[in-house]
């Protein structure tokens, strides 16, 4: 007689490779058309007791819910590499064994902080707009003029895996590139980037600024006014981290003023509602949270997602544990 299948609550459905996967090794909950609410989440948790859950960031999964999940789940597999939208201490002290989805979407998300630079610096979003309506008339030579990418300095902050991968993009376009960390990189990571030991000593020689390190009650809203006040006028923002780290009235304030030339903004405070005065701004290019959103990319992760499900129920390490 075969041992029954592990039980698998999917948040959400996942590409056509990962579901075929789940559902050959799993017995997999009925799965939305898009995703569930985590009130949906924890109501179908406690009918179908599920051995393992799959979630991502758009999922919160808070101390409270965590207390409401029920004795069966041994494991959360959260196909994201951030985890600002998970209590750790609260799944770790219920004993359930917790991991992320890192390095598989460094590529894409570097590819899409390069996209939103060259969007925002050539106005994109305006040019699509004008064609979209038809063009109609030349342009004169001065007229909606973008700023010139290559040979730029690019500041990113948070040289982790994405931040170097997009320092690695830049150099491509004959980028400087200053980074401020936590800590600076050993030489074989830094490259010839220059290390800044505060944002604040880095922000006024960056013509581009990048944000690329991760949420946390510490570092909620820090780019604020102070922070962008001190970027040269005429500043590209890029942002394809999360939105918690700006405080967004600033945001919308610089690029009225022009402080700010232009943003390429992928993440939003409030996701999937963003502030429309931000949307509503000619010289803001923004996508929903898409950093990832490639169909080898999002199958990489929900595939290392599945690896650490299996491993966690057979009692293996994981592979990407997310530890405190
Ligand atoms: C999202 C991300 O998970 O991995 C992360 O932390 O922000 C993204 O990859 C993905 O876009 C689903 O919302």
């Amino acid at each position: 007689m075969t041992s029954p299948r592990p039980r698998l609550l999917l948040a959400q459905r996942q590409t056509p490779a990962v579901m075929a996967r789940a559902q050959k090794d799993f017995t997999v909950f009925p799965v939305p058309e898009t995703q569930m609410t985590t009130a949906r989440l924890l109501d179908a948790a406690a009918r179908f007791q599920p051995d393992a859950i799959m979630v991502s960031t758009s999922l919160p999964v808070r101390g409270t819910d965590v207390a409401r999940l029920p004795s069966s789940v041994r494991v959360i597999a959260t196909v994201s590499v951030g985890t600002d939208h998970l209590d750790i201490p609260a799944i770790a002290a219920r004993g359930i064994a917790l991991s992320n989805t890192p390095d598989v979407l460094t590529d894409c998300n570097a590819d899409l902080a390069l996209m939103l630079i060259l969007a925002a610096s050539r106005r994109a979003a305006e040019y699509l707009a004008l064609m979209k309506k038809g063009w109609g008339r030349g342009l004169a030579m001065d007229e909606m003029l973008g700023c010139r990418v290559t040979g730029k300095t690019l500041g990113i902050i948070g040289m982790g895996r994405i931040g170097r991968a997009v320092a690695q993009r830049a150099r491509g376009f004959d980028m400087k590139v200053l980074y401020s960390n936590r800590r600076r990189l050993p030489p074989e990571q830094e490259k010839d980037a220059r290390y800044f030991a505060t944002p604040e000593e880095m922000l006024p020689h960056c013509d581009i600024l990048s944000l690329h390190m991760p949420a946390s009650a510490a570092s909620d809203g820090m780019i604020d006014a102070r922070m962008l006040g001190l970027l040269p006028r005429g500043a590209i923002f890029i942002n394809a981290a999360r939105g918690a780290l700006v405080d967004e009235d600033a945001l919308i304030a610089a690029l009225r003023d022009g402080h700010l030339a232009a943003a390429g903004l992928d993440v939003f405070r409030n996701e999937p509602t963003p502030d429309a005065r931000l949307l509503e701004l000619p010289n803001v290019f923004a996508t929903p949270h898409i950093g990832s959103a490639t169909m080898e990319t999002r199958t990489d992760m929900g595939m290392l997602a599945l690896d650490n499900v299996e491993a966690a129920l057979q009692g293996r390490p994981l592979l990407t544990p997310v530890t405190g």
